[in-house]
């Protein structure tokens, strides 16, 4: 079985689908995952509802992270996030993968199920086999009193709202909202200095407005849609910051347009994606301004070789791109969480050209709480 929304008993608030109003109300999400949770003090955030003391946090070794689909590909973000500012090593895993692979479970790591619904079967097996064997799990969840939520140590509310549309907008990036905010914990409990927690939090303080400024490209996103509604497939890339993103939007655009999209690291194109790109298979690159941004350029180069089409997410112009949509800058760890919200722009209104039931895609549910 599975869980279906009461769609009807939401308010669509003048938008034609689900998606369109939750893609447009992120900036009020954000908005509500930061409230009352900022320290100025000392450069730090408060989690009500964690359970792990500042002892516990710093005997930390490792973090593993646990979803599905979006919410593994936000978890993906997170572990970024993780690293960079509390420098634990850190990764994500497809949950549907970790329960059936007898994994080492380490009583030294902090394990951490995500969820937009908490109900989802496979990230609630990996959640009760970890339990199971002891190990301490955190839960970064969306729905209150869910399964997930119950079933797990502590962890970190969303508080993205109601999501109606089976695709994830506001849940992803809320999601990525609130890894940062661990993250942003743990390193001030750790190594990360009263300067780069004061930095982060006015990134953190600066994402609604910014979100504000990306709604305003949706025109020029809509054009864009509408030439790239042809496509027979297309490929998303970025490195390191940029990948979960790419990831993001291409599981975004197959879901609702089912156009084939393939996501890569921008470095493995050239160990055998390389060979997909030609005119009918335009790339979609994610390209953050940071260090990696003359690698990323030099992708750019060796697509442009191949006569394929670039549409560049970046903070600013592109040259090698046939069209860029500039989008604000922020602190180089938060970039990703902005550079995912054209793109679902993009998915939304590629698939409205191609005429396509948005909210309730064909072969998806909201919630998969079967095996
Ligand atoms: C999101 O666009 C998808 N519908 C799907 O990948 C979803 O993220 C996944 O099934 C996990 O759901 P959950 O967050 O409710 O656990």
């Amino acid at each position: 079985t599975t869980v279906e929304w009461e769609a009807e008993s939401y308010d669509m608030a003048g938008h034609d689908t689900y998606m369109h109003k939750e893609i447009t109300e992120q900036a009020d999400a954000v908005d509500r995952v930061l409230r009352g949770r900022i320290d100025d003090r000392f450069a730090t955030v408060h989690l009500g509802g964690l359970n792990l003391d500042a002892r516990e946090a710093r005997s930390v070794r490792r973090v593993k992270i646990l979803g599905c689909g979006s919410a593994y590909h936000a978890g993906l973000i997170g572990a970024q996030l993780v690293e960079e500012l509390a420098r634990i090593p850190a990764d994500a895993e497809p949950a549907s993968e970790f329960r059936y692979r007898n994994a080492v479970v380490d009583p030294d790591t902090l394990y951490i199920a995500v969820s937009q619904s908490g109900e989802t079967y496979d990230t609630l097996a990996a959640v009760q086999e970890l339990k199971r064997k002891g190990a301490r799990v955190l839960g970064v969840v969306n729905v209150v009193g869910s399964a997930i939520a119950r079933e797990t140590d502590g962890g970190v509310y969303v508080h993205a709202g109601p999501e109606i549309c089976v695709v994830s907008t506001k849940c992803f990036t809320n999601t990525a909202v609130a890894f940062a905010l661990l993250a942003l914990h743990l390193g001030r409990i750790r190594d990360l200095s009263v300067a780069d927690g004061k930095r982060i939090i006015s990134g953190l303080r600066r994402l609604p407005e910014q979100i504000g400024e990306i709604m305003k490209l949706e025109p020029e996103i809509r054009k864009v849609a509408a030439e790239y509604a042809e496509a027979k497939s297309m490929m998303f890339v970025g490195r390191v910051r940029g990948y979960p993103v790419a990831l993001e939007a291409s599981l975004k655009l197959k879901e609702i347009s089912y156009i084939h999209a393939e996501a890569y690291p921008a470095s493995e194109l050239k160990h055998g994606p390389l060979a997909l790109i030609e005119p009918a298979v335009p790339t979609v690159a994610v390209l953050p301004e940071d260090e990696l941004i003359d690698k990323n350029r030099a992708t750019l180069e060796e697509i442009k070789a191949r006569s394929g089409r670039i549409l560049a997410v970046a903070h600013g112009e592109q040259e090698q791109a046939d069209h860029t949509i500039v989008v604000p800058r922020n602190e180089v760890e938060l970039d990703p969480i902005l550079m995912g919200i054209p793109l679902q722009l993009l998915a939304y209104h590629t698939a409205l050209a191609l005429g396509r039931d948005i909210d309730k895609p064909r072969n998806l549910a909201k919630s998969v709480t079967v095996e």
